[in-house]
């Protein structure tokens, strides 16, 4: 089925959607970037209506106390971690950016809707900076940690390492830079990368992320490696120089981006993504609700590279 309701979620910015033992978990920011919610369903199609289980609250006080964003849900060695990017308070620092870190909860239980979770405090990398949007998966036998992260001599808000894990909240020997804002396309409003997803496909890593400020200027670029070459070198990586998905005037979605793949029953791959369906924000765009979750297939060419298309307009 590939005619899903769009929006799919309203008001669920940078959707995470992950098939575990035949079903289907979503976790997004919520607009109140105040908790983690979980939903559970059978079938895609069923998640809209799934109920959402609040499975954590930001304390009032603390590193984790403000603007909750990007979650994931991941289960790795038989347990079930949330990653996601808190910050002590919602002012700016002396760079005028936010003071996010990245932080880690762990559940044993086998429901993690019911289960329950510890804190696992945060994950530390070699910069104290500004860093968000974590992702991990496992290649090549080893489990890897990706996110955005400001590096303290690059100009812009966030570029894109890698490192791989020790365990799943403390990251293993010195991460590399995969990718930092370079084209126009990517320095829109603010030079950012950050929210990247990772896809498989023949002999290939994809790596999905987002550019420039999350407003219209909001699209998607592409990192890819032969999946047999060390991810741990950055020359082994490839980057598109076009964006491959970005706002549609035509059909009124502005600001696709901060994506997760998940797979169909049938092993179709299928982007989740959002978009706006307007261009008129009012203040900061991060405090404008209408993010919305999305879904469409996501097709490959005769070359094994993925072709993103266009996003499409609302159904209702
Ligand atoms: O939605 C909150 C933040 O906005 C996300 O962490 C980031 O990807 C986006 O720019």
């Amino acid at each position: 089925m590939e005619n899903w309701p769009n929006p799919f979620i309203e008001q669920r910015a940078d959707p995470f959607i992950l098939r575990h033992d035949g079903s289907y978990y979503f976790i997004a920011s919520v607009p109140e970037y105040d908790r983690l919610e979980i939903r559970r369903a059978a079938t895609l199609e069923a998640l809209p209506a799934a109920g959402a289980v609040t499975v954590w609250r930001k304390p009032d006080s603390g590193p984790m106390s403000e603007l909750i964003w990007a979650p994931e849900l991941h289960h790795i060695n038989g347990k079930w971690y949330i990653y996601f990017a808190a910050a002590p308070t919602r002012a700016l620092d002396d760079l005028g950016m936010f003071q996010h870190r990245m932080f880690a909860l762990e559940c044993a239980d086998s429901d993690p809707l019911s289960g329950t979770w510890h804190e696992k405090g945060q994950v530390i990398t070699p910069f104290n900076t500004f860093a968000l949007d974590a992702t991990t998966f496992f290649h090549q036998g080893k489990q890897w940690y990706l996110w955005a992260q400001k590096a303290p001599d690059i100009a812009g808000n966030s570029n894109l390492w890698l490192a791989e894990l020790e365990n799943p909240w403390t990251l293993k020997g010195q991460p590399v830079m995969l990718s930092q804002p370079e084209f126009d396309w990517e320095c829109r409003g603010f030079k950012v990368n950050e929210g990247p997803a990772v896809v498989t496909h023949g002999e290939r890593l994809f790596v999905s992320y987002s550019a420039s400020a999350t407003d219209e200027n909001y699209c998607m670029g592409l990192l890819w490696i032969d999946k047999d070459a060390d991810p741990m070198v950055p020359q082994n990586w490839h980057k598109s120089s076009q964006p491959v998905f970005r706002t549609s005037y035509e059909h009124r979605q502005y600001g696709p981006g901060h994506n997760s793949f998940t797979q169909t029953p049938d092993g179709q791959d299928v982007l989740v993504y959002h978009a706006r369906n307007y261009t008129e924000i009012e203040g900061d765009p991060l405090y404008d609700p209408n993010r919305h979750t999305r879904m469409k297939l996501l097709h490959w060419d005769e070359n094994g590279m993925p072709n993103f298309g266009i996003p499409p307009a609302d159904t209702h």
